[in-house]
């Protein structure tokens, strides 16, 4: 039986801007099974990274619901919103933000201080999510060394090593060339089939959409189409 993972509902966001407001997204009614590996597409300014904020619970809806495996977003409280997030979601950004005092072991481990485990769980939990997007050499490097493709790398680590069921991905190819934009997709599709982990992405760039089994296409912060698609590219 299918489950589902994330339930939107006749969402509605709009910020405070001068005197008035702002709809960023309206009537947004939405829903993802566990196991996706599907994409918000459209222009810049559309709603993708809101829509995210509010999935990943950094933010919250103004009016309707979005449903988190089974936690209202808007029900929560600021602990248990970071307690989701801490335990059972990913996040990789287009600006991966990697701690340069710290090695790429220690910038991976980092999402797992917040969970209470053991220096030797930690370690093993690292090096294998390290193993996972092929770094594990590069463990004591700091990451002023790495190219840019390798930074992404370690954020993807660094989003899995909690063994997230949903992972979030906004605009992750941004800032990558075509070969490596590639290779951290098959990094991404390969973790999608073998952990069955969850990813929604935000993309404009057709490399991505390439990858993906369902686009939602948002416009001026509507859902303009949703469809399932065949993906062109494999690993
Ligand atoms: N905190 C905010 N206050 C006011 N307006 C905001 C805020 N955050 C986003 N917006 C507006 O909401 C709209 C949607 O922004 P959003 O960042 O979700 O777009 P996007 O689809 O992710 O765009 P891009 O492809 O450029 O990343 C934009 O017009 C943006 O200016
Ligand atoms: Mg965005």
């Amino acid at each position: 039986m299918s489950e589902k993972i994330i339930v939107i509902e006749n969402l509605v966001k709009r910020f405070p801007v001068g005197e008035g407001e702002f709809t960023a997204l309206s009537d947004i009614n939405l829903s993802f099974e566990k196991g996706e590996f599907s994409g918000i597409v459209g222009p810049s300014g559309s709603g993708k990274t809101t829509l995210l904020n509010i999935i990943g619970s950094l933010d919250s809806p103004t009016e309707g619901s979005c449903t988190v495996m089974g936690k209202r977003i808007s029900d929560l409280s600021h602990k248990q919103s970071a307690q989701l997030r801490n335990m059972h979601i990913g996040f990789i950004f287009q600006v991966y933000n990697l701690l340069p005092v710290y090695t790429v072991f220690e910038n991976v481990e980092f999402a797992l201080l917040l969970q209470k485990r053991s220096a030797t769980a930690r370690k093993k939990a690292v090096m294998e999510a390290l193993e996972w997007v092929g770094l594990e050499k590069m463990a004591d490097k700091k990451p002023s060394k790495l190219s840019g493709g390798e930074g992404q790398r370690v954020a993807i680590a660094r989003a899995m090593v909690k063994r997230p069921e949903l992972v979030l991905a906004d605009e992750p190819t941004a800032n990558l060339d075509a070969k490596n934009a590639h290779a951290i997709l098959q990094t991404m599709k390969k973790l999608n089939e073998e952990l069955k982990t969850t990813f929604l992405f935000s993309t404009h760039d057709e490399k991505v959409m390439a990858y993906l089994n369902r686009l939602i296409h948002l416009e001026d912060g509507k859902v303009a189409q949703d469809e399932w698609v065949t993906a062109k590219s494999t690993r």
